[in-house]
C-alpha cells in the first residue's frame, strides 16, 4: 500500500490512538474513528504527546505538527468509506467486533482489507462476518504502540496470500518487525504472556508476595521491563481476564482458568492504569 494513501482506524482507545499515530508517522493519511468524542479528544491529545517526544529525541521523519495533521477524527463510520485500508482496534468483545466488521464489508470499497488488532478471537471467525472474508486478517500491535516494535501477522482459515503481503506490508512501512503465528487462542504473545499475568495473580492471591515483590520477582530476577501485576495494570486487567477467558474456553484447559482474584478485580472496576486502580492505585 502506497504511504499517500488513506488507511482507517476503528477505536481511539490505547491501542488504536498509537496505530494511528504510526500509520501518520509512516506517511499514511489516517482517519481514526471512535464513537465517543470524549475518546478522540482524549486519543488526540495522547497522540500529540507521543510525537512532541519522538520529535525531541530526532525520531520523526517530519515535524510533530504535520504528522499530527495526517490524522483526522470521526465519530461517524461513514467516513471511512475512502480508505485503502482499515485496521480494526475497538474493544475486545466479540459482538462488537462482528458488528463492526460486517459494517465494514459493507461500508468499504472492493478490494480493500480489513485488518484487525484483536488479541486472541479467531481471525477465521471474524472474517466469516464479512463477505470477504479472503481480504481479512489478524494484525496484533503491543502496548504502547509507538515503542513496541513487533506486529503479529495472523492468517485467517480463508486470508489470501496477496492481504496477508499487504498486512506485512503495512506493517513495516510504520516500522514495525512482522511475525507470522498460526489463527490460535492468543497466537503467539498472548499463549505465553496471559498465562504468566493469570499465574501473577495466583501468587496474589495465595499470600505468596507482596504486589510489589512478585514485580520485582520478574524485574530484577528476570530482566523484564515491567512485573506482571504492573503490566496487567498497564494493558487492562479487563482485557487480561477477556483473553484468559478465551485461552481457557478455546484450549479447553483447565491450566487456563482465569484467576478469580482477577475476575474480582474486574468486577469491582479495578481495570488498572485507565480507571485509576488495578493491582495498584494510580
Ligand atoms: N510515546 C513516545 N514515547 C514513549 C511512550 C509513548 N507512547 N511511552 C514511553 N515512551 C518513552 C518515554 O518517554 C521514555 O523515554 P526516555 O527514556 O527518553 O525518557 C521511554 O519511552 C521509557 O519510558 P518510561 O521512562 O516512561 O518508562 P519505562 O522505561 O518503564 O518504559 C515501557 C516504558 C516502554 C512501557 C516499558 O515499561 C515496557 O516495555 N513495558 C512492557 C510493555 C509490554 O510488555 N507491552 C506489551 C503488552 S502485551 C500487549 O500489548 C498485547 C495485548 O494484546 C494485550
Amino acid at each position: 500500500m502506497a504511504k499517500s494513501q488513506t488507511s482507517g482506524v476503528i477505536g481511539a482507545g490505547s491501542l488504536g490512538n498509537g496505530i494511528a499515530q504510526v500509520g501518520a508517522q509512516a506517511g499514511y493519511h489516517v482517519i481514526l474513528f471512535d464513537n465517543s468524542q470524549e475518546q478522540l479528544t482524549r486519543a488526540t491529545g495522547t497522540i500529540q504527546k507521543s510525537l512532541g517526544k519522538l520529535a525531541e529525541k530526532g525520531k520523526l521523519k517530519d515535524t510533530a505538527d504535520n504528522v499530527g495533521k495526517l490524522i483526522k477524527t470521526t465519530t461517524r463510520l461513514e467516513e471511512l468509506k475512502p480508505c485503502d485500508f482499515v485496521i480494526e482496534a475497538a474493544s475486545e468483545n466479540r459482538q462488537i467486533k462482528f458488528k463492526l466488521v460486517q459494517d465494514l464489508d459493507a461500508l468499504l470499497n472492493k478490494g480493500v482489507v480489513i485488518a484487525t488488532n484483536t488479541s486472541s478471537i479467531s481471525i477465521t471467525e471474524i472474517a466469516s462476518k464479512t463477505k470477504r472474508a479472503e481480504l481479512v486478517a489478524g494484525m496484533h500491535f503491543m502496548n504502547p504502540v509507538p515503542i513496541m516494535t513487533l506486529v503479529e501477522g495472523i492468517r485467517g482459515l480463508q486470508t489470501s496470500d496477496e492481504c496477508f503481503k499487504t498486512v506485512r506490508e503495512v506493517s513495516e512501512n510504520m516500522g514495525k518487525v512482522f511475525i507470522e503465528a498460526k489463527d490460535a487462542p492468543g497466537f503467539a504473545v498472548n499463549r505465553i504472556l496471559m498465562p504468566m499475568i493469570n499465574e501473577a495473580f495466583f501468587a496474589l492471591q495465595e499470600g505468596l508476595a507482596t504486589p510489589k515483590d512478585i514485580d520485582q520477582a520478574m524485574k530484577l530476577g528476570c530482566g523484564f521491563p515491567m512485573g506482571p501485576l504492573e503490566l496487567a495494570d498497564f494493558v487492562g486487567v479487563d482485557i487480561c481476564l477477556a483473553v484468559c477467558e478465551v485461552l481457557h474456553r478455546d484450549l479447553g484447559d483447565s491450566k487456563y482458568r482465569p484467576c478469580p482474584l482477577m475476575r474480582k478485580y474486574v468486577e469491582a472496576g479495578w481495570h488498572g492504569r485507565k480507571s485509576g486502580r488495578g493491582v495498584y492505585v494510580y
